[in-house]
């Protein structure tokens, strides 16, 4: 989706690192307002090519005396002057207007750091109807301060310790917050930001789902046009499904949907999957099974990396003959791939100082196909680039997407190969997994537990153990269960089941599942381990 297509009015956020920085986006839009976020240091035409109503800068672990440390570019100040915008300074935003616009900041005597109470000196704007001395908790994070305002500019609260914490100049529609109103840690943030975007800037509130799906149909209309022909290859996870969904409502059948089984898919996962697509969704959808393909080429390794280098290779072997099938009955070259990319891997973001990465625009490879070939030369349609992760779940519910296929936990590409420790083809390890892990996410869904679990699933291990089966000895396998609770997959937490439920379902595993007498849970959190153990 282009940025200009989208018709609410902007809200512009220039990213100086803050780690909340996408939150300050995500609550400007939780307030039907349309929101992007840009790196701080972007040039004064990327800004001004956006035409924003709004700019707020963001806070960030800079000090603005360090020597190089991001700042807007030459010329804004006035550009926002001139042109009637609203400017708010966010903790290290606002130390940025207080210096670039004459004012004086110094390290403080006394930093901030946490939970703060803030006292209203001037009634403002930003705080509604509040009077002055009425007080109020917020979250700073802060070791310089302002010393001096520049002109025009009034301090309209301050803090326990009196330093300045907000900071407004109606005349040069420029605001500055000390403190961060975007986190929950600032209970009364949510309504400065409010009181800031409607009774200050005046921002209409235009920016719901319906209209970025109504934008968007009109915009692959007129880039694919009547004649040419899209492909796009589905995983049976929420973004590709959501981004084919969106795109078929657009453009009907010229849109061809790809689904590979490569034999590393979890129970009956390819009908299931396949039932919602053409069922519910009735996407044109060729389904490929490469289960022999994939698993001769996986034979004998054990390592995770090569196991995942196969896996992409093949799936581009897969999807290349896939293009060339279409060709052959088409007539013509597919001439746009359709990619689920969402707004989080294209955000340009501001990296603090020593972190090592760059104000790059970074764009995540597809993991689920592995990469496209090289020359296929096809144009990319990415209709979610814009939305973040809750976004695409509402616009698929408003697409008719199943609710339960909305809430699916997250499952890696390689699929069930990096939850077979080593050899994936050895005896019947896939099939004794599936069965052990359809047991456990039926257990957690009956529990009532699967949305609040971020992703959870079976492992098996390659290794034995004794046990005692009936009057037997058993030596048979050993399955990890692993669930976590996590925001975007960085982090994670092991998931506290209570006993009786672990009771059961160990007990349901070792009656219903052959060779296996063990069941262990994974409880260790990310870092140092990661989700996946492959
Ligand atoms: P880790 O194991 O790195 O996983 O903590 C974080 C999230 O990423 C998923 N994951 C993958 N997804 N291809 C994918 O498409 C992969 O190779 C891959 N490896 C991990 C994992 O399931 C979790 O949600």
């Amino acid at each position: 989706m282009d940025p200009k297509a989208v018709k609410s009015e902007l809200v512009l956020i220039l990213d100086y690192g803050s780690q909340y920085t996408h939150l300050i986006t995500r609550r400007i839009r939780s307030l039907s307002v349309f929101s992007l976020c840009i790196s701080g240091t972007s040039s004064l035409k990327s800004i001004t090519d956006l035409n924003p109503k709004v700019v707020i800068l963001s806070g960030g672990p800079h000090s603005v005396h360090t020597p190089d440390s991001p700042s807007f570019p030459a010329g804004f100040v006035e550009w926002a002057e001139a042109n009637g915008v609203f400017v708010l300074g966010v903790c290290y935003g606002l130390q940025l207007i207080v210096q670039r616009l004459g004012g004086e900041v110094r390290v403080g005597e006394k930093q901030e750091y946490g939970r703060m109470e803030i006292e209203v000196e001037i009634n403002s704007g930003l705080f509604g109807s509040k009077k002055v001395g009425d007080k109020q908790v917020v979250w700073m994070s802060h070791g310089d301060e302002v010393a001096k305002l520049p002109d025009a500019f009034e301090v309209v609260g301050r803090s326990q310790q009196g330093s300045v914490a907000a900071i407004e100049s109606p005349i040069r529609r420029f605001y500055g917050l000390q403190y961060h109103p975007e986190v929950t840690h600032s209970p009364e943030g949510m309504e400065t930001l409010r009181y800031f975007l409607f009774d200050i800037c005046k921002v209409s509130a235009g920016w719901s789902m319906e209209n970025v799906l109504d934008e968007e149909i009109k915009v692959i209309k007129s880039t694919v046009g009547t004649e040419d022909h899209v492909i796009c290859a589905l995983s049976g996870g929420v973004d590709s499904t959501v981004a084919a969904t969106l795109v078929h409502k657009a453009i009907g059948d010229r849109l061809h949907c790809i689904f590979v089984d490569n034999g590393l898919l979890r129970y009956k996962e390819r009908e299931r999957v396949m039932e919602t697509f053409e069922r519910d969704l009735h996407l044109p959808v060729t389904c490929v099974d490469a289960t022999d393909q994939f698993l001769s080429e996986l034979k004998g390794v054990v390592d995770p990396e090569k196991k995942r280098k196969i896996i992409g290779k093949e799936f581009i072997s897969i999807f290349d003959a896939f293009a060339h099938d279409l060709e052959k009955k088409l007539g013509r070259k597919p001439s746009y791939l359709v990619q689920g990319t969402l707004y989080p891997d294209v955000i340009e973001s501001c990296p603090p100082p020593g972190s090592g990465r760059t104000h790059s625009h970074t764009i995540k490879s597809h993991h689920n196909v592995g990469g496209l070939p090289k020359d296929m030369k096809l144009k990319l349609i990415e209709p979610l680039k814009l939305l973040f992760k809750d976004e695409v779940r509402q616009l698929g519910r408003i697409l008719d997407v199943p609710q339960g296929f909305l809430k699916r936990h997250p499952f890696p590409g390689p699929g069930l190969a990096v939850r077979v420790l080593g050899d994936v083809t050895t005896g019947n390890a896939l099939d004794v997994l599936r069965q052990v892990d359809e047991i456990f996410i039926q257990s957690i869904k009956d529990a009532g537990l699967y949305d609040e679990i971020w992703q959870a699933f079976a492992v098996f291990l390659p290794v034995r153990s004794v046990g005692v089966q009936g009057d037997q000895r058993t030596h048979s396998h050993v399955v990890a269960l692993r669930a976590v609770t996590s925001q975007d997959g960085m982090t994670a937490d092991w998931y506290y089941f209570e006993h009786k439920f672990l009771d059961d379902v160990s007990r349901k595993i070792c009656n219903s599942v052959r060779g296996v007498n063990r069941v262990v849970q994974d409880i260790t959190s990310k870092p140092p381990s990661t989700i996946e153990w492959e």
